[in-house]
């Protein structure tokens, strides 16, 4: 038998494995990332994301502006910030935090999928989807 797994073809069929899962994965797109937005996040937040949607006036703290968070950040988007916003590890009163607002929509549990890595890529996705569309957003 040819022994072929050496470390060195191990980690390339790593990374041919890694490189498999992003092409399969759903597009990361600024499309995709503003549907997720219009879908979870516009209620409040608004359509121009400026803090100004149908239930915000119902809350008894202001729904910030999304499109300012780079300024905010000496003019560097907090990609990792609003990520961490999105898959619930930043807790943040009126998104809730056991069971955010948005429900199960970005966490992996919520896809029913034979293989729980591509259930994980899929909301990596949408997360990173809804992100960069914020990103592409933001006031100069
Ligand atoms: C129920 C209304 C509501 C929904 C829906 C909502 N948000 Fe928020 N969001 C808020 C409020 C209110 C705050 C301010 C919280 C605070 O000051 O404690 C906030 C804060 C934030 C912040 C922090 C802003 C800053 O200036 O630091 C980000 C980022 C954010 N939301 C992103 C999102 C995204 C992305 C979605 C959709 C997945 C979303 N929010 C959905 C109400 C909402």
């Amino acid at each position: 038998m040819v022994k072929f797994a050496t470390p060195f073809l191990r980690s390339s069929m790593v990374l041919a494995a890694a490189a498999f899962a992003v092409a399969a994965s759903p597009a990361v797109s600024d499309e995709t990332g503003k549907q997720e937005y219009m879908n979870y996040c516009s209620t409040c937040h608004g359509d121009t994301a400026k803090g100004d949607g149908p239930i915000a006036k119902f809350l008894n703290v202001s729904t910030p502006s999304l499109t300012t968070l780079a300024k905010q950040n000496d003019g560097e988007f907090p990609l990792l910030k609003v990520i961490q916003i999105i898959d619930g590890r930043t807790g943040m009163g009126p998104h809730g935090t056991l069971m955010p607002v948005w429900g199960d929509r970005f966490k992996a549990g919520s896809i029913d999928s034979a293989n729980e890595y591509g259930a994980e890529v899929i909301v990596r996705g949408r997360i990173l989807s809804l992100a960069t569309y914020l990103e592409t957003i933001q006031e100069q």
